[in-house]
């Protein structure tokens, strides 16, 4: 056996894994492009682009969402349902962070813990569907799958699936990834100046007070430190940010999975934190076999349908070494059977000792249509199935260690509810989603009160 070889096993690599072994097993909601020649030239042109994020960032998240298992961070995840290739702008994406810089700013003044930044952007190109087709006054065409794979438009040309979006993606993608980091490390999250983030078309918002004192508090006291050391605190002006996306496209997952000079193993570099939706989780499919071989952290959705057997052989598989910081489940249960669903699964887990981070996604499981034809989501279902969340872990003896939000900094009415109690009719002046309904803003912010409001009434549990 070479040297290699044995530090390979050491690590305990997965032997019999390879970046494309999940080609071998039942891929569900991938597209069936129609020349296969092309996919695979693109995906060789692919894999010769640079990678979008660098292993010591993925590593660096990892760690830090070890120290969320441990209860001494709260994961901040969010973002679009779906990006689109038109939407990669200037005030989207810089819109977008500043709602989830302001969310931070509050629940780290709430909570009084460092909280980890995770967008759902730079690569949340690809979706789930329902149905693989749809048909309208008796025509047939793909389903839209999102720009990485079709266009919405109702015609045969547009839903073509077209693999040379998967190279407009990454580089959309880049462009993304590119703005944001120029405007954080420009200064941009820096907390003496927290007005960077205000939005423009707000206005007097019923929230904009309790902000503001929560600002104010967080300036005095950045001040008054500043006063005492007689310097400027210099670590308050740049925060992390990491980037997530569904890894649904497993031939641009694997294009983008690659070995690094100074790390062992393969890491997916297309974002930080990939996570497998409700759909494909399954313990024996495709996606489940891609991501047992990655290095990075990595997410699961967990839907009503999962049974705690389910879930413990999904641990086996994702994390058998008990790798702290490797495996987050999302759980998006609705508001009406989060409390007899999630219980079962967080007694297993705990029963069993197994180290996973526990996350609440409040949107997926409560998603319904209005009379007048939107998909929306109303505020007071989504409260409640989080506040559920947290009172559902405090009673089991686990944490929830974070949330997991569709939210946008434009000025759209998407859901229903919320401060400013937005109604059906309401929705027809700017719901722009080309999928699911997301918070507004004000909607946004007023979660991340909630969040420290009932986390102050229960208390900081004792134990994981
Ligand atoms: C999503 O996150 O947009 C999504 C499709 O979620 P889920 O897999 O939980 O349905
Ligand atoms: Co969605």
């Amino acid at each position: 056996m070479s040297s290699t070889e044995r530090n390979i096993q050491a690590v305990k690599l997965p032997m019999d894994w390879a970046p494309d072994s999940w080609r071998s097993r039942t891929a569900l909601q991938l597209p069936t492009y129609p020349d296969a020649a092309e996919l695979e030239g693109v995906l060789d042109e692919l894999r010769a682009l640079p990678p979008l994020v660098t292993s010591w960032e993925i590593l660096a998240l990892k760690q830090q969402l070890a120290e969320a298992q441990e209860g001494k961070r709260f994961l901040l995840q969010g973002g679009d349902c779906a990006e689109t290739f038109d939407a990669c702008s200037s005030d989207v994406i810089s819109n977008r962070l500043k709602v989830l810089l302001q969310m931070s700013l509050v629940l780290v003044h709430g909570m009084r813990k460092p909280v980890v930044r995770v967008g759902r952007f730079a690569g949340q190109y690809a979706k789930p569907r329902s149905a693989d087709t749809e048909t309208v006054d008796g025509v047939s065409l793909p389903s839209y799958r999102g720009d990485m794979v079709n266009a919405p438009a109702f015609t045969e040309a547009a839903r073509r699936p077209d693999p040379r979006r998967m190279i407009k993606g990454h580089a959309r993608s880049a462009m993304t990834m590119n703005f944001v980091r120029a405007l954080i490390d420009g200064g941009f999250a820096d907390l003496h100046h927290p007005e960077y983030w205000n939005l423009s078309w707000v206005g007097h918002s019923p929230l904009a007070d309790e902000y503001r004192r929560m600002v104010n508090a967080i300036g005095d006291a950045v001040r008054f430190m500043e006063t005492l050391s007689g310097s400027e605190v210099h670590n308050l002006n740049r925060v992390d940010f990491y980037t997530s996306h569904e890894a649904l496209l497993l031939p641009y997952e694997e294009s983008m999975t690659r070995q690094v000079p100074r790390h062992w193993g393969w890491f997916n570099l297309s974002t930080h934190f990939p996570w497998v939706g409700m759909r494909t989780a399954a313990v024996d499919g495709a996606h489940a076999e891609y991501f047992r071989g990655i290095r990075n952290p990595i997410a699961l959705k967990v839907g009503p349908s999962v049974t705690a057997d389910q879930l413990l052989r999904t641990i086996d598989l994702l994390n058998p070494e008990d790798e702290p910081g490797r495996l987050t489940f999302i759980h998006r249960m609705g508001a009406t059977g989060i409390a007899e669903k999630l219980p079962p699964l967080l007694d297993a887990a705990r029963r069993d000792g197994r180290r996973v981070l526990w996350v609440c996604d409040p949107m997926h499981g409560n998603t319904e249509s209005t009379t007048n034809g939107y998909k929306t989501r109303r505020f007071r279902n989504i409260r409640s199935e989080l506040e559920q969340a947290f009172e559902l872990h405090a009673a089991a003896g686990t944490r929830l260690g974070g949330v997991h939000l569709e939210l946008t900094g434009e000025d759209v009415t998407e859901c229903l509810g919320g401060a400013r109690e937005l109604t059906e009719s309401d929705l027809e002046r700017a719901y722009k989603s080309t999928v699911d309904p997301r918070l507004n803003y004000e909607q946004a912010l007023e979660v991340a009160m909630l969040i420290v409001r009932k986390q102050a009434q229960l208390g900081a549990p004792t134990s994981a």
